[in-house]
């Protein structure tokens, strides 16, 4: 029997220093054996948000011992690997230099293929890791850096449909955590205090959302979060801000999608009508169930990854490099990293003032 190719993913794009063996499995979901991420959260709290020559020191630091470690969990040795795939981009690029350097000097050592991946098709491809997921799908792709809509049609294969404007959706919620005085990393806290809250208490802002096809805009909504949160008086009126902040959002997405889907069937046809959504803010249950709703309303399909592989991780990765392994689409050892990679490289730059919708 052939031995089932077994992918080392890297991945140090930004504050996770994180390394993954997956292997091949006949029934079309690769087995993770191992998924090890270091997240740098003390590193950075102090001062609000990430700082990239702290975040690359931290990686130089670990990300030998965290790929020793991917190794000892996955009992494998660094010999059984058949090919390694690193993070190339987008992402900082002091972050994404460790990570792909040390990728590619393993595989020039090992005489393995090297693999350079973008992140967002990491995210992208995060739910093939527990479920068998085939192409075309629609993405909704929802991080930190990155709120967007892509058909996809295949492995590297994006049209971008729609994406925001101004910040991210994660960023919003980090954004507004702060306001509210929560620490960094805040979004994920904004979902527990919304728990306590009223979510009708604040009428707050839709920004563009009968305009712009299904382009995103946020930054408004932040300025009335900073209006309304000089107006707190007890800690009911913050989570009663965080639930209405929340509830906006969920709103924001339900439209949004809606004409997402118009979009993605214009090109696929009233077929394969499957929506994929990726990245940190995934994590969000409220907005999971919203997405469900939107899903069954419309008749698509949702997928979603494992809750633990919404945010940054080295198995989706590892999941990319073993699509582009089967298909031998190799790198060379001078790959650069990308920072602002895309995975539509032909679609408009839509951020800042005087954008056109
Ligand atoms: O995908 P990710 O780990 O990193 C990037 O590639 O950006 O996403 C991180 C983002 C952060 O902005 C974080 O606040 C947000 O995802 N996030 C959440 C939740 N968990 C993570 N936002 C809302 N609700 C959550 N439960
Ligand atoms: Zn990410």
């Amino acid at each position: 029997m052939l031995k089932k190719p077994l992918i080392l993913g890297i991945e140090t794009s930004c504050d996770e220093t994180a390394a993954s063996i997956i292997q091949d499995d006949v029934s079309g979901v690769p087995k993770i054996l191992s998924n090890i991420i270091s997240s740098q959260f003390d590193v950075h709290k102090k001062f609000g948000g990430v700082v990239p020559d702290l975040a690359a020191r931290a990686h130089v630091e670990k990300i030998d011992f965290i790929v020793k470690e991917a190794l000892f969990k996955g009992k494998k040795s660094i010999n059984e690997i058949d090919a390694i795939a690193a993070t190339a981009g987008p992402g900082l690029i002091v972050c994404l230099t460790v990570g792909l350097n040390f990728g590619k000097a393993l595989s020039l050592c090992l005489q393995k293929p090297f693999i350079g991946v973008n992140h967002l098709e990491g995210h992208a491809l995060s739910p093939k890791l527990h479920t068998n997921l085939d192409y075309p799908y629609l993405l909704l792709l929802i991080s930190g850096g990155h709120s967007q809509f892509l058909s996809v049609s295949g492995l590297g294969n994006y049209k971008r449909l729609g994406t925001t404007i101004d910040d991210a959706l994660g960023e919003a919620f980090d954004k507004t955590a702060k306001i509210l005085g929560i620490e960094f990393p805040g979004g994920p806290m904004i979902e527990v205090l919304a728990k306590k809250g009223d979510p009708n208490k604040f009428n707050l802002p839709m920004p563009i959302i009968n305009r712009g096809g299904c382009n995103f805009s946020f930054a408004g909504l932040k300025t009335a979060v900073v209006r309304f949160s000089k107006e707190l008086k007890s800690d009911q009126d913050k989570f009663d801000l965080a639930a209405s902040f929340q509830q906006t959002i969920e709103k924001i997405i339900f439209k949004k999608t809606q004409v997402a889907f118009a979009e993605y069937i214009k090109i696929n046809g009233d077929v394969n009508k499957k929506l994929v959504v990726a990245g940190g803010v995934a994590a969000n249950k409220c907005i999971r169930k919203c997405i469900e709703k939107v899903c069954e309303k419309n008749r698509f399909e949702v997928y979603f990854p494992q809750q633990d592989l919404c945010g940054d991780n080295a198995a989706m990765i590892a999941m990319v490099g073993l699509e582009k392994y089967k298909k031998k689409q190799f790198d060379k050892h001078d790959l650069e990293a990308n920072p602002r990679w895309q995975l539509d490289e032909k679609a408009k730059f839509l951020k800042g003032a005087g954008v056109v919708l």
